[in-house]
């Protein structure tokens, strides 16, 4: 516990890195780290991609804006809100349910169901149609009966995907902290020309923010962290 709490205080956003090499198995606990994160309805609606060749790396540098802790990382990490992979996913559990003894029938039906309605009702339709209806519907249900509203137009749905995709992100960055490596997340980047790079479509992918990874340079020096106090960021009811 203590490990985790030390490695949470100890991550800062690192500017300067130094040639190092990232291992296969440091970046495959990362990512791990990241997927364990929760995620809205266990969806994990999101990719990584790991940039890791010089040629690659260059390229997103660039489009990163030539940004310094994009231009030394080791690699870089693109993190994408996706909203084309839900239906995948839900597919996914569901045949890893049917696999093990501990669900019966009635709970896969159970969840096959759900997964079905989540899927009708997170589809936007053709030019936001089915969004506008079911924003009525529920708009009016909600006069008389409490309930949240649910992700509807296609920018709603890349919203509710970037919370899970930047707790992912977090895990990530404080696995990578507490494996003696370091990180700058960076939402300075031309979000346009690196979907084009990496063959993203419009549609379903948003890039969340780029992770920039490595070991930090001996000769950067952080400047002293400053938050705003307690009482400014938690209000006690
Ligand atoms: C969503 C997000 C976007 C950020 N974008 C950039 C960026 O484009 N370039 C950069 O150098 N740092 C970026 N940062 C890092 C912040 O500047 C940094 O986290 C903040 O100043 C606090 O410093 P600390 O993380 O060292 O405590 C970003 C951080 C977050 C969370």
């Amino acid at each position: 516990m203590d490990g985790i709490l030390e490695a949470i205080f100890r991550r800062r956003a690192i500017k300067v890195f130094e040639p190092a090499e990232i291992s296969e198995e440091l970046r495959e606990q990362i990512f791990n780290a990241a997927r364990h994160a929760p995620s809205s309805f266990n969806s994990q609606p999101y990719r990584f991609y790991w940039v890791g060749t010089a040629k690659e790396k260059a390229a997103v540098a660039k489009l990163c804006m030539g940004q310094k802790p994009a231009e030394t990382a080791s690699a870089l990490v693109v993190a994408v809100a996706d909203i084309g992979s839900l239906a995948a996913t839900s597919q996914g559990q569901l045949e890893w349910m049917r696999g093990r003894s501990e669900f019966s029938e009635a709970k896969i039906r159970d969840y096959e169901r759900t997964a079905k309605i989540g899927r009708i009702l997170f589809m936007p339709g053709p030019f936001g149609v089915f969004a506008a209806i079911k924003w009525w519907m529920f708009w009016l249900l909600n006069l008389w009966k409490v309930m949240g509203m649910p992700p509807l137009f296609r920018r709603d749905l890349f919203k509710w995907a970037t919370k899970s995709t930047a707790l992912a992100c977090e895990n990530l960055m404080i696995a990578a902290e507490a494996l003696g490596i370091n990180t700058c997340p960076m939402e300075g980047f031309d979000g346009r020309r690196l979907g084009r790079q990496l063959g993203l479509s419009a549609r379903y992918h948003e890039i969340v923010m780029v992770i920039a990874v490595g070991k930090k340079s001996q000769t950067y020096v952080e400047s002293p962290q400053w938050r705003r106090p307690l009482e400014a960021t938690v209000t006690i009811l």
